[in-house]
């Protein structure tokens, strides 16, 4: 059996500019998806598929992050003095273990892979799972644990993959498909962002990876890749050959949260999948359409 996922990497000093001015003084992993901040579902799905350890990579502006993984007392006070157990309830759920979590700073945007590098002092030479919070996932079981399922099968390296339409491909890192057995796809190549007409498959990345610590070397060359940055992707794909690599085709709805309108989807969509909500949001959705 491959050696366990214990760890996982969240990469959060992105700026947001595309959430201006909301993320002006607020990241943008706290923008809320109905009423949690999308890196409390980020944080969720790992806990669900059995993450132990939580490493953030963040960057200036970014302590409402730590913030809201810690005790609010204040509030907490009050809410207990005032007998208020459903709200004390949901602030629990924000709490980790002493020590669980620790925090890193990428001191410049340098890019993805540059920001998972950042953590490798955390990491050490076991395998790292990382959740980009902008991609969203609404589904019966979390795509990471989906992905460790499989893993715990296989080992090696593995991307979370969907396909997109044709005209996309160039907002997505994509693979060449090899071998498919079921829900998982062997990844022969491995590109950032190609145009559609030199696209090698339809199959992108989502924001859910298995690396081995294999990959940490790799960055460590500091290659700048697509858009002068330092792909995640292009380390990924120099490790072909040298280890197991597959996409995994999670079961669910994934929403970009990086993008207005997939963010105001986001919302709809969980909106709709809560009890408590649905009734009353389908009933205004109607006025609307
Ligand atoms: C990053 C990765 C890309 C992947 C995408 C998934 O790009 O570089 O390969 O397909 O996340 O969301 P970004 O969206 O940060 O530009």
């Amino acid at each position: 059996m491959p050696v366990p996922v214990r760890k996982a990497i969240f990469p959060v000093g992105g700026l947001g500019t595309r959430f201006l001015p909301a993320t002006k003084s607020m990241p943008k992993e706290m923008l809320t998806v109905v009423d949690k901040p999308l890196i409390q579902y980020a944080v969720e799905e790992a806990r669900a598929a059995g993450i132990e350890e939580f490493i953030f990579v963040t960057g200036r502006g970014k302590t409402a992050i730590e913030d809201h993984f810690d005790h609010a007392v204040e509030l907490q006070g009050m809410l207990t003095r005032r007998g208020k157990d459903d709200a004390l309830e949901l602030l629990n759920e924000t709490i980790p273990e002493p020590g669980q979590f620790a925090y890193t700073r990428q001191l410049e945007p340098m890019g993805l892979g540059h920001a998972v590098w950042c953590a490798r002092n955390f990491v050490g030479s076991e395998p790292v799972a990382v959740l980009l919070a902008d991609d969203l996932i609404l589904g019966e079981q979390g795509c990471l644990k989906q992905m460790i399922d499989a893993y715990n099968d296989v080992g090696g390296n593995m991307v979370a993959v969907m396909e997109v339409p044709n005209d996309q491909t160039s907002s997505y890192g994509i693979i060449t498909p090899g071998e498919e057995d079921g829900r998982m796809i062997e990844v022969r190549g491995m590109v950032e962002k190609p145009d559609p007409e030199k696209a090698p498959s339809n199959y992108a990345v989502i924001g859910r990876y298995i690396l081995q610590p294999k990959v940490f070397s790799d960055l460590a060359r500091q290659e700048p890749g697509a858009g002068g940055e330092i792909q995640l992707t292009d380390a990924l794909a120099r490790q072909l050959g040298l280890q197991p690599f597959n996409g995994y085709l999670f079961e669910g709805r994934r929403f970009d949260c990086g993008n207005k309108v997939g963010f105001l989807e986001a919302n709809i969509a969980f909106a709709l999948d809560r009890p408590d909500m649905k009734d009353a949001v389908s009933k205004i959705l109607n006025n609307y359409v």
